[in-house]
C-alpha cells in the first residue's frame, strides 16, 4: 500500500499517522466504529544483541504457550497463544515487561520488545526482557477453530485478565535464566494502551500480587454505552472553521432526513453519492468517517493525514482559509460532497458499491456472519455488545453536534444482535452491560498501587479514561496519572516523544516512577501462588452468557472490498 510507504518515510515509528491500519484495523464496514487499537510501530529491522553481545533471535520469532482455555474448568484443556520475547537489556534480577496489543492480531506489534516503545526503554533502562502477547480470541490465539457464539462464551474480560496472570506465572521464556523468573522471583511490568490499557488496570485490580507494576495508557476503564463523547475530544481541538461547517452540515442533514420532503432528502443523499444507501441513518452515521480519522493522528504526523485533508477540502476556497466561522452551509455541504465523491469514498471503500460498504441493515451479510478466526471486528465487537458499549453516537440534544443524531445506541445495539443471534435471544436492541463492568472493576474508580496512567489531552478516548473533562480523579504518588497533549496512546511510542515536549515529559515521569517502584521489589515466596481466576469477576455478572445455543455458521458475501483494503496488512 502506497500510504504506508509514504508514512514510514515521514513517521518512521507510529504507522497510525498515515497508514489506515491503525484507524481500519478490526473495522468490518464503513460505518462501524474504530475500536480503541493500540497503534504499531515500526520495529527495527538489524538483528538486536543481547548484554553479552551474542546476537539474538530475530523478534518476528513466534513462540507459543499452552494457555488454559478456561480459568474456571482446567480440565477443557489449553489452547496455543502466541507471544513474541526478547532479551537484548536483560540481565539476571531484571524485570519481565509484558504487553498485549489487546483486540487485534498481534504480528507486528514487535515494536513493543524494543526502544522503540516506552516498553524497551523502561527494559533498557532497567535491564529487562520484554514479552508481547496475543489477546485470546484475536489473530492466531484462538480457542477453537472458530468465532461462533459457543466458541465466544470464553471470550471474557475475567478469562482475559487470568490469561497474563497464568502466563506470568507458568511461562517459560526462551532468554537465559527464562524457566526462573516467576512472579516473587523477579518483578513484572504489565503495561497495555487503549482497551489492553484498561485490561492492565483490571488485571492488576483483580489479581492483587502478580504484576508488580504496570503502566496503563490511554486506558479506557469506563465503560460507556452511549460514547458520544468520542467525539468530544475532536470537536475542542480541530479547527474552529472546519467545527463550525461540520456543525453546520450536521444540522441540515439531521434536519432534511428527519422533516424534509422525499425529493430534498433523496437531492442530499445525492450529494455524497449515496442515493443507492436505503436507511438515513446509514447515511447520516457514514458522515461519521471523516472524523474517525482523528484517531489516525499522533504528534508526529506530516502533512497529508486523512483529517486535515478533509477540513482543507472543506475550508480552503481559491488557495484561501476560511476565517474561524467557516465558510457557511452551502460552500460546506458542496465541498464535502465533492471531496467524498472524488476522493474519500473510494479510500473508505474502495470497489465496493455503497450499500455494501456503508449498509447495516442485512443481517445475512459476511460482516455479522462470518465466525472465521482471526476477524477481529467479529471478537471486538462481542466485547463491545456484551461488556463495554463505547457506541460512538451523536450527542444529546442540548449538545453540539459533530455527528449526526440519527445514529444512538438502538443502531449498534441493533447490529449486536445481528451479529450473536445465539447471544441474544429474541432482543431486537440488546444493550450491552457496562454496569456490571463499571460495578466489579469500578470504572474511572480504580485504584490500583503501582499503576502509572498516562493520557492525552487530544485522544479521542479521554473521556472514557480517568482524565476524563467529566469526572475529577486525583493523581496519587501510588496511582500517578500525566496528562501529555498527545492522541491516543502516544505516550507508547518513542518517536512522539521526540517531536511532542509534554509527551516526553509523559515518558520521563513514567520512567522515574518505574525506577522508584523497581527498587521497592522485594522477592517473596507466595506471589506465585496467587489464584488465575478471581471466581468474583463472573459473579457480578461480566459477560455471564446464557447457555449457548446453535453455533453460527459462515455464509454471505464476500467481506467488502474496503475490508480487504484496509482490514489488515
Ligand atoms: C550470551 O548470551 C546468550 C543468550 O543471550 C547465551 O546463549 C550465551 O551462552 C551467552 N554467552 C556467554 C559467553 O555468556
Ligand atoms: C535503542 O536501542 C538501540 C539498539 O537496539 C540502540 O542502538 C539505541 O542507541 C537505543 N536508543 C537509545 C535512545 O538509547
Ligand atoms: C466451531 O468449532 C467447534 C470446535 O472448535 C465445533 O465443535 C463447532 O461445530 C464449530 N461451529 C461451527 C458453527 O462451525
Ligand atoms: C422536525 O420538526 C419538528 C416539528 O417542527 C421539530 O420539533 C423538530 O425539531 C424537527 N427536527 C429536526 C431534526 O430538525
Ligand atoms: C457526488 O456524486 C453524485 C453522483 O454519484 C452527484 O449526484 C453529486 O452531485 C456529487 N456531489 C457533488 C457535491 O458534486
Ligand atoms: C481554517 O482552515 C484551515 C484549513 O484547514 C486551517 O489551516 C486553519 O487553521 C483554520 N483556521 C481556523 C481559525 O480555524
Ligand atoms: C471472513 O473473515 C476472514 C478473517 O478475517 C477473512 O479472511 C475472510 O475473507 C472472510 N470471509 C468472508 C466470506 O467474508
Ligand atoms: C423468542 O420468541 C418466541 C416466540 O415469541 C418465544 O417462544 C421464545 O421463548 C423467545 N426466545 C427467547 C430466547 O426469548
Ligand atoms: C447503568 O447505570 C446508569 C448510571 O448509574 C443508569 O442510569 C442506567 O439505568 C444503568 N443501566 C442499566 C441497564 O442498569
Ligand atoms: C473538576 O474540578 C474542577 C476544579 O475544582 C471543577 O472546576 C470542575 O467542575 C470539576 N469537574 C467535575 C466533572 O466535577
Ligand atoms: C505474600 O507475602 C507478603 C509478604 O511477603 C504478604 O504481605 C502477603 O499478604 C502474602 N500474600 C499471600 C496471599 O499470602
Amino acid at each position: 500500500m502506497l500510504s504506508f510507504k509514504l508514512s514510514a518515510l515521514l513517521a518512521p515509528f507510529f504507522l497510525g499517522s498515515l497508514a489506515s491500519a491503525a484507524l481500519r484495523d478490526g473495522r468490518a464496514h464503513g460505518n462501524m466504529a474504530p475500536s480503541p487499537l493500540v497503534p504499531r510501530v515500526t520495529a527495527p529491522t538489524e538483528p538486536l544483541k543481547s548484554a553479552n553481545g551474542s546476537t539474538l533471535p530475530p523478534i518476528t520469532t513466534i513462540y507459543h504457550f499452552d494457555q488454559l482455555i478456561d480459568h474456571t474448568n482446567p480440565s477443557l484443556g489449553t489452547f496455543k497463544q502466541r507471544y513474541w520475547h526478547t532479551w537484548e537489556w536483560y540481565k539476571s534480577g531484571g524485570p519481565i515487561i509484558i504487553t498485549t496489543p489487546g483486540e487485534g492480531n498481534a504480528d507486528g506489534y514487535e515494536g513493543y520488545l524494543t526502544n522503540v516503545t516506552i516498553n524497551g526503554q523502561i527494559a533498557q533502562e532497567a535491564n529487562g526482557a520484554t514479552v508481547v502477547i496475543e489477546h485470546r480470541f484475536y489473530g492466531l490465539s484462538n480457542p477453537f477453530a472458530n468465532l461462533s457464539v459457543a466458541s465466544l462464551q470464553y471470550h471474557t474480560l475475567p478469562q482475559a485478565t487470568a490469561d497474563l496472570v497464568y502466563f506470568a506465572q507458568t511461562a517459560t521464556l526462551a532468554m537465559p535464566g527464562g524457566d526462573n523468573v516467576q512472579p516473587g522471583k523477579a518483578p513484572w511490568i504489565l503495561i497495555g494502551g487503549s482497551y489492553a490499557g484498561a485490561l492492565t488496570a483490571w488485571t492488576m485490580a483483580s489479581h492483587p500480587g502478580v504484576f508488580w507494576a504496570g503502566y496503563a495508557s490511554s486506558a479506557v476503564v469506563e465503560a460507556i454505552t452511549d460514547f458520544w463523547q468520542y467525539f468530544e475530544p475532536i470537536r475542542q481541538n480541530m479547527p474552529a472553521n472546519c467545527s463550525a461547517d461540520v456543525e453546520a452540515v450536521i444540522t441540515h442533514v439531521d434536519q432534511v432526513f428527519t422533516n424534509g420532503t422525499a425529493a430534498e432528502i433523496s437531492d442530499l443523499k445525492s450529494n455524497w453519492g449515496l442515493g443507492s444507501v436505503t436507511h438515513l441513518d446509514d447515511v447520516a452515521g457514514a458522515l461519521r468517517n471523516n472524523l474517525w480519522d482523528w484517531q489516525l493522528l499522533d504528534p508526529t504526523t506530516g502533512p497529508g493525514s486523512a483529517f486535515f485533508n478533509f477540513c482543507d477540502a472543506l475550508e480552503v476556497k481559491s488557495g484561501q482559509n476560511a476565517p474561524a466561522s467557516g465558510w457557511g452551509l452551502d460552500n460546506a455541504v458542496t465541498a464535502w460532497g465533492k471531496y467524498w465523491n472524488e476522493t474519500y469514498y473510494e479510500y473508505l471503500c474502495d470497489k465496493a458499491d455503497p450499500q455494501t460498504c456503508l449498509g447495516t441493515y442485512d443481517s445475512s451479510e459476511a460482516t455479522f456472519t462470518n465466525i472465521t478466526v482471526d476477524n477481529s471486528a467479529r471478537s471486538w465487537e462481542w466485547i463491545v455488545c456484551n461488556d463495554v458499549g463505547f457506541f460512538q453516537e451523536g450527542p444529546p440534544g442540548d449538545e453540539t453536534a459533530i455527528v449526526s443524531r440519527l445514529v444512538q445506541p438502538g443502531y449498534d445495539e441493533r447490529q449486536c444482535a445481528y451479529y450473536f443471534p445465539e447471544q441474544f435471544g429474541n432482543a431486537t436492541t440488546p444493550a450491552p452491560n457496562a454496569n456490571a463492568t463499571n460495578a466489579f472493576y469500578n470504572g474511572w474508580d480504580v485504584k490500583v498501587d503501582r499503576l502509572f496512567i498516562a493520557n492525552g489531552q487530544r485522544d479521542p478516548w479521554r473521556y472514557a479514561t480517568v482524565s476524563s473533562g467529566d469526572v475529577n480523579i486525583t493523581s496519587t504518588s501510588t496511582q500517578p496519572i500525566v496528562v501529555g497533549n498527545g492522541y491516543h496512546c502516544s505516550d507508547l511510542g518513542t518517536s512522539a516523544g521526540l517531536v511532542d515536549p509534554t509527551v516526553l515529559q509523559v515518558q520521563q515521569e513514567s520512567l522515574k516512577y518505574m525506577k522508584t517502584w523497581l527498587a521497592e521489589w522485594t522477592p517473596s515466596t507466595n506471589a506465585s501462588s496467587f489464584a488465575t481466576y478471581n471466581s468474583a469477576e463472573t459473579s457480578n455478572g461480566i459477560s455471564s452468557s446464557p447457555a449457548p445455543a446453535v453455533p453460527a455458521v459462515i455464509g454471505g458475501k464476500a467481506v467488502n472490498a474496503w475490508f480487504r483494503q484496509f482490514g489488515s496488512n
